[in-house]
């Protein structure tokens, strides 16, 4: 007989931000290794637009969402080191962090220090994980080390270009307004090119006196994947990490020879944080980069949990910057 019930966010078909519904759902006792979480703040990632709309295919109905923060309620009776009362976040549980109420295995948990409030956690754990792979293991960046970040003043951008500038590389970001661009320094670029305009790739080698960049970062994807070959210095890397814009085009291979023996990769978040103590390092990692204030946590709007698909449209029209959160 369940005990409670839990307000789920679910997809029935893919399609617009609409099609998001709250669904009651009967929640059980957590499992021996589970314990169950009182959701507090959760966080939107663009991957959940990916999925609700279909461009990453779900099995259907499906709930959504990736990470969120809380406090713990109950746990099963394999779990030593967790408590009720403690606050932990997590980022690789599986979909369904779009909820109030949430049973999750303890592997994919990890406890907050005082230092960092709920809603930071909520904002940060996914997208800031990101960011510590892809400085920290997929391509490590040092001192001195020319970055180029797209889509800079977004949630994973901005923290990538401050923890990328503390890191000592020199940060050239792309943004999509003026605006943003102001956005993308304030975060730690030392350039920032509205890549709206049409020359964007001459202004940016212009600003660089024609230095090109060690690794260039791009979850962009269609809009500016091949560019992102020629911004790279011969035996640099180009990094292919979403596709806010759809799908990056096919290539030759043969291409990265004639662009200068490049590196080309295409990681995912999940994958860097399976094993559980890897994860709760990288974690470490990331909590320790915002106590020393290189990762900073702006969080661009709060909504209600039936408010989702506002989320997703506000998300979607490209007008905001920083993080998106749920309060449930
Ligand atoms: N592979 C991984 O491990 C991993 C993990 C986390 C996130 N990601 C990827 O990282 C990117 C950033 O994620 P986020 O959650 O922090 O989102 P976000 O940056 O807040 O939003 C995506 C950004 O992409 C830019 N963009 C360019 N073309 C766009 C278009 N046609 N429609 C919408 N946005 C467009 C927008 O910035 P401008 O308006 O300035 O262009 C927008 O701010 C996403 O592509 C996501 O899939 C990948």
């Amino acid at each position: 007989m369940p005990d409670l019930t839990a307000r789920q966010i679910m997809i029935d078909t893919h399609g617009p931000a609409g099609n998001m519904i709250v669904k009651n759902i009967p929640l059980g006792a957590p499992g021996p290794d589970e314990v169950r979480i009182r959701q507090t703040a959760i966080g939107f990632n663009f991957i959940d637009v990916y999925q609700r709309s279909g461009a990453y295919p779900l099995s259907l109905p499906s709930p959504l969402g990736h990470e969120a923060a809380g406090v713990i309620e109950a746990v099963g009776r394999n779990v030593t080191h967790l408590k009720p009362g403690m606050r932990v976040a997590y980022m690789n549980a599986g979909l369904g962090a779009y909820t109030d109420l949430r049973n999750v295995n303890a592997d994919k948990l990890v406890p907050l220090p005082d230092t960092v409030s709920d809603e930071q956690a909520a904002a940060t754990i996914f997208k800031g994980m990101t960011a510590q792979y892809l400085l920290k293991h997929t391509c490590p960046v040092h001192a001195g080390d020319m970055v180029i970040i797209h889509a800079a003043a977004g949630g994973v951008g901005q923290i990538l270009s401050g923890w990328a500038r503390a890191l000592g590389a020199f940060v050239v970001g792309t943004a999509g307004s003026d605006e943003k661009c102001a956005i993308a320094r304030a975060a730690g670029c030392d350039i920032a090119i509205n890549y709206r305009n049409e020359n964007w790739m001459e202004e940016l080698l212009d600003a660089t006196k024609g230095r090109k960049a060690r690794v260039v970062y791009d979850s962009v994807g269609k809009d500016t994947f091949l560019q992102s070959l020629d911004l790279a210095q011969p035996f640099g890397m180009v990094v292919l990490f979403g596709a806010a814009s759809g799908p990056a085009p096919d290539i030759s291979p043969e291409i990265l020879n004639k662009k200068g023996c490049l590196f080309l990769t295409r990681p995912s978040v999940f994958p860097h944080n399976a094993d559980p103590e890897r994860f709760r390092a990288n974690a470490g990692d990331l909590f320790d980069a915002i106590a020393k204030g290189f990762v900073k946590v702006e969080i661009a709007a709060r909504f209600a949990l039936e408010d989702a698909p506002a989320a997703h449209e506000l998300a979607e029209s490209r007008t905001t910057s920083g993080a998106i959160l749920l309060v449930p």
